[in-house]
């Protein structure tokens, strides 16, 4: 069995972050999320991993390398263009050959172990089985009608009107027949060659299509919301470990402190992480934070956010929530009058004054 991770895309709807970083390399509790489906692979077994890139080749493979810090050999796919999930498939042809396969979209977090869904498809060998989970609004992914005997028998993506609540998870397994569908299948509204298509035409050949319903918690990551919520979900599963310098500070919950982070005359209320070298300094940082390397916060308030590496937080007299802010931000108090905002914002980037 070989993995094949989706890295490519634009991640317009994480802009401004994504006009310097891939999306999937955005980190969820201090780890690029990408990292994330690279272990769940490795941990069913999987060895042999091919990662689909675009645009944004040269970042993922300077974050990911040869693979060999995750026990796996990576193989870059090199996409020109990002032409939709089923095209991934189409150009990794000859990489993954006559064997079944897992797919995994890179910027998919799945809480559920892959081994059981795995064993499962190795002892039924169907053509597909696809991954699913009930939502509250499946209008915004692929969506599954399931039929009589544990098959799928109807996909669509992102309807109007949804046939179920079951959406269609960034997780499907393959056998060889999905490179079939994927050159029989023509492009989508939005241009794309669409994985969803490609099954749905695996079952109008008469192939079968096993559903395979999770129980845990999935997020796509696409969008801030939901980045914040994995990160939530994420820290809430740390334990407490303290590793760095404490002075006069308060440390609640779960919080993970790592090396060279220095925290003073400040509280942490966790689930939190704060990164290595970071500096936290008459602070307060809230539940569901996290904070990158070399991050210095002082002087402010903070939580329910992600602070990337690199970063500085001063003297800010309201309280930070909800927020994404992205590598080397600088956010400050000025003293000089006028009293007044001096902002420097990138393209797209999403401002909430009080
Ligand atoms: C893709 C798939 C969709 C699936 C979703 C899961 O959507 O096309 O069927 O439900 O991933 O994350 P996209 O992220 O391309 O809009």
């Amino acid at each position: 069995m070989k993995g094949l991770i989706l890295s490519g895309g634009r991640g317009t709807r994480l802009r401004p972050i994504t006009y310097t970083s891939a999306k999937q390399l955005v980190p969820v509790a201090n780890k690029p999320i990408l990292f994330y489906g690279i272990e769940s692979l490795a941990a069913c077994g999987i060895r042999e991993i091919g990662v689909v890139v675009g645009d944004t080749h040269q970042e993922i493979r300077d974050a990911v390398g040869d693979g060999s810090r995750f026990g796996v050999r990576v193989t870059y796919l090199q996409q020109e263009a990002p032409l939709g999930l089923a095209h991934a498939v189409l150009i990794s042809e000859d990489f993954l050959g006559a064997e079944p396969f897992v797919m995994y979209l890179g910027d998919n977090l799945v809480n559920d172990p892959l081994r059981p869904m795995v064993e499962r498809f190795t002892a039924d060998a169907p053509s597909a089985q696809i991954f699913l989970a009930h939502v509250t609004h499946p209008e915004q992914f692929g969506v599954a009608e399931l039929g009589p005997g544990d098959r799928v028998v109807h996909l669509i993506e992102k309807p109007e009107k949804p046939p179920s609540d079951l959406a269609l998870v960034g997780v499907y397994m393959f056998s060889s027949a999905v490179f079939d569908a994927v050159k029989a299948i023509r492009p989508s509204a939005r241009g794309e060659l669409e994985i969803t298509d490609a099954i749905q035409w695996l079952i109008d050949q008469g192939r079968t299509v096993r559903p395979y319903v999770i129980s845990g918690w999935w997020k796509d990551t696409g969008k801030l919301e939901d980045m914040l919520e994995a990160n939530r979900i994420i820290l809430d599963t740390f334990q407490r470990r303290v590793d760095g310098v404490v002075q006069n500070a308060e440390i609640v919950g779960k919080v993970v402190i790592e090396p060279g982070a220095k925290i003073v005359d400040s509280t942490i209320r966790g689930p939190a992480i704060i990164g290595r070298g970071a500096t936290i300094e008459q602070a307060y940082i809230g539940p569901f934070t996290s904070i990158g390397d070399g991050v210095v916060i002082r002087g402010s308030e903070i939580e329910h956010s992600i602070v990337l590496e690199g970063s500085s937080v001063c003297d800010v007299g309201s309280r930070i929530e909800s927020s994404l802010i992205g590598r080397n931000v600088t956010i400050y108090r000025s003293g000089t009058r006028p009293k007044s905002y001096k902002l420097m914002i990138g393209d797209r980037s999403d401002v909430g004054l009080v």
